[in-house]
């Protein structure tokens, strides 16, 4: 064997053992560079006789090539490989399941005021809004509350410091104030509802401080109390999901309407739960009655243009009933165990046609 074919198998040899490009790239500079075997070999060809050089010529630009040649695939060989191993730890299994659906519910109150919005939105309510913080003459006095009347001292209201001479700002005590609000910024015809937080100092397993209320209120040439009789039973009958219901208007007193009355709903309280539309016994659910001419008036509505209803329930009893929570304080305890056995599936909402509540 020559020293060519000896430094030839050496090389090929020492190349198919290398594992990385950079290692295949510096052999290369070894052997192929200047300072390398084959140049070594390249040198003498100069000290050669031309017989000589003709056979050894050729001989070592083939040496060149075949080491060429093997570097290169080589060094495909391990690109290939690099590129597998980057594949390979890059792969997402998409057969993998996708992720737990997120925990999480809806509060039973928000559940209940997103199906108040669906009903009334379907008679054509929009919905209106107003300050937690008010002031004496919308919380009271526009609706008819005179200073020192005995219905402001039955609201347990909390009251904040006086800010100089004027009454002192309250935590409003219902949502009675919206309508004021509304009343004073839009021309009727009006048909709104307002649902909202109220505050009234007050705690037991039927009170809670802060509950909450839904306002309705209806202003419009020619209402009457037929009116107010028909949104009412037709508003029980979608929210309880009943085909029949069979109501009685009892008269009360409220300072912003006249008359008054308090709705009840005939319902069966036997085998521990309430179930309305059948039984003997009746549940009272809302109060309700025509606005006060002193309340239109004191909006700048003529009573004898405008008639209208109002009505207000609270919402927090209303989850109660159709959804058997027997106590309301845990409520308001951000017990997540609670919230998921008693809460809602954050997306489906609540729609008069595709159904309230699943
Ligand atoms: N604001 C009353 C309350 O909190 C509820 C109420 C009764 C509202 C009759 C009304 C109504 O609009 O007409 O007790």
């Amino acid at each position: 064997m020559s020293d060519i074919d000896i430094i030839e198998s050496d090389i090929i040899a020492a190349i198919t053992n290398i594992r990385s490009l950079d290692e295949l790239d510096a052999l290369r500079v070894a052997e192929l560079g200047k300072k390398g075997r084959v140049t070594g070999l390249m040198k003498q060809l100069g000290k050669m006789s031309p017989d000589e050089r003709k056979v050894m010529g050729p001989r070592l630009n083939q040496l060149k090539t075949n080491l060429s040649s093997a570097i290169e695939s080589r060094k495909t060989v391990l690109e290939t490989d690099a590129l597998e191993r980057q594949l390979k730890s890059e792969q997402i299994d998409l057969t993998l399941p996708a992720p737990p659906e997120p925990v999480g519910a809806l509060h039973p109150v928000m559940q209940v005021f997103e199906e108040l919005s669906a009903i009334f939105g379907d008679m054509g309510f929009a919905v209106a809004e107003g300050p937690d913080i008010e002031d004496d003459w919308h919380n009271f006095t526009a609706l008819n509350f005179p200073a020192g009347h005995p219905a402001r001292e039955t609201h347990d209201t909390f009251f904040f410091s006086p800010q100089g001479d004027n009454l002192a700002k309250v935590l409003r005590t219902h949502t009675s104030p919206v309508q004021i609000r509304t009343m004073t910024e839009n021309k009727p015809p009006i048909r709104i509802i307002a649902p909202g937080r109220v505050y009234r100092n007050d705690w037991d397993a039927t009170h809670t401080p802060m509950f909450h209320q839904i306002e309705g209120l209806v202003v419009e040439k020619g209402i009457h109390m037929g009116h107010l009789k028909g949104c009412l039973i037709d508003f029980v009958k979608a929210f309880f999901e009943v085909d029949t219901v069979e109501a009685r208007f009892r008269p009360h007193f409220f300072p912003f309407t006249e008359p008054s009355a308090e709705m009840d709903v005939k319902c069966d309280r036997s085998g521990g739960t309430v179930k309305i539309g059948q039984g003997d016994d009746w549940l009272e659910v809302l109060g309700s009655g025509m606005i006060h001419p002193n309340v239109l008036r004191n909006c700048g509505i003529d009573p004898d243009e405008y008639q209208g209803f109002a009505f207000g329930l609270g919402v927090d009893r209303l989850a109660m009933l159709k959804y058997g929570m027997p106590d309301l304080r845990p409520y308001f305890e951000a017990d997540p165990n609670w919230t998921q056995h008693y809460g809602f599936r954050p997306w489906l909402t609540p729609s008069v046609s595709g159904g309230l509540s699943e």
